[in-house]
């Protein structure tokens, strides 16, 4: 196997990124919203879609490629925007988006990452998608999508389902706040997580790279900055002018609504990353799977649908094409895998995956990933 048995599941990952990591860091991931009944959700519902094998057959050579937008991706696996990717470990979004790059699946750099865009699109030049939060002020978004456009992302993402700032209590405990500091209670936790510190202390203090040359008030803190910069409720007519805008393929994220989805259409938008944010939003909101079974059916209208929130096996990601998604993606799975063994971790993620999913395919007795559909399901 082409990844360190000694880790072979996602679950293993965290449980050693637990132990290395800091634990705001670890918090900070892991974290849904009120109860985390939501995140639990998320992940049960997967376990509920059942899948019948096929035997009398051969498919040991299943092929993992999938095709979104016209791109062919070696299997159907990406990485989701994450933002402060360096604050849970130093240099994790180069590395992820280095290690994309190698294997064909897409990465999506956050608006709120650590890492100059430039820098990512140059890394992954073929895979690179980036994920907008809307600038309140226009002439800020028109200018961030042309600097996006220069630096060559394929595909945009527009991310919905934040209209007013989580109260996530693990971070408020933590004492993790903006700008990030060193707090005497974070220098401890720093000081007992000896690698994580070193490693930071090395990369220097993480910042969001993208978005500070649009703070203009010079006495502003960064965590009024931040607020004042996003749309609060990102409105229709702005998907309109981001559509003028935007010449390429256009995704929303955090669809799950029914007359969403249709405005989506109406409007010419591409494809959707149907999602719940991982539970870290809304803890009454419908897991991930359920919303992608209520609206799946849009893709017979040329919609380009993916999914995440709760993915966490290859089987999970096989699953999820059986109800009608393209590609799966995992926030927390590539986290934990940097937690766990630093940069090197974004290619146990991936290797894990691959060989989840081909083995899956294999013993369902599916050649193909583009051919399971929800004939494969067990109802
Ligand atoms: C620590 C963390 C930070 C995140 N930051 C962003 C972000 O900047 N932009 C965004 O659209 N989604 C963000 N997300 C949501 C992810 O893109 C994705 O929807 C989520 O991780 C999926 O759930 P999973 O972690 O259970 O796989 C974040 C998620 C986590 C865990």
């Amino acid at each position: 196997m082409s990844y360190d048995t000694a880790l072979p599941s996602i679950t293993d990952l965290k449980v050693r990124a637990k132990r290395r990591m800091p634990s705001f860091a670890f918090d900070y991931v892991d974290g849904g919203i009120d109860d985390e009944a939501g995140k639990i959700r998320n992940r049960a519902d997967w376990h509920d879609v059942l899948l019948t094998p096929r035997y009398l057959r051969d498919a040991s050579d299943a092929d993992l490629q999938t095709t979104l937008f016209g791109k062919t991706y070696a299997m159907p696996f990406g990485v989701p925007p994450v933002g402060l990717g360096n604050m849970m470990w130093p240099g994790a979004e180069l590395a992820l988006a280095k290690a994309a790059q190698a294997a064909n699946i897409p990465y999506i750099l956050s608006t709120l990452s650590t890492t100059d865009l430039d820098e990512i699109a140059k890394a992954a030049k073929d895979v690179c998608w980036f994920q907008m939060y809307v600038p309140n002020d226009v002439e800020v978004m028109k200018d961030l999508l042309s600097r996006v456009t220069a630096a060559g992302y394929h595909t945009l993402v527009v991310t919905l389902d934040i209209p007013v700032g989580a109260k996530r209590n693990r971070e408020l405990k933590n004492g993790l706040k903006l700008p990030f500091s060193m707090t005497p209670d974070i220098i401890w936790q720093a000081a007992t997580h000896p690698v994580w510190a070193l490693n930071t202390l090395k990369a220097g203090r993480p910042d969001f790279v993208n978005v500070l040359r649009y703070k203009t008030t010079p006495d502003q803190g960064l965590a009024d900055f931040i607020t004042s910069f996003a749309m609060k409720g990102v409105t229709k007519e702005r998907i309109e002018m981001i559509r003028q805008l935007w010449s390429g393929p256009l995704m929303l994220k955090g669809v799950q609504y029914e007359q969403d989805m249709k405005t989506a259409q109406e409007i010419g938008v591409d494809g959707v990353i149907i999602s719940n944010h991982g539970g870290r939003q809304l803890d009454a909101a419908p897991s991930s799977m359920q919303s992608l079974k209520a609206l799946n059916h849009y893709s017979e209208q040329g919609m380009t649908i993916t999914v995440d929130s709760g993915i966490r096996t290859g089987l999970d990601v096989v699953r999820s094409k059986a109800l009608g998604a393209q590609m799966a993606f995992s926030g927390r799975s590539f986290f934990w895998g940097m937690g766990a063994m630093g940069t090197a971790g974004a290619n146990q993620v991936i290797e894990i995956y691959r060989d989840e999913i081909r083995r899956t395919l294999q013993q369902l007795g599916c050649e193909s990933f583009a051919q399971l559909d929800d004939s494969w399901l067990a109802e």
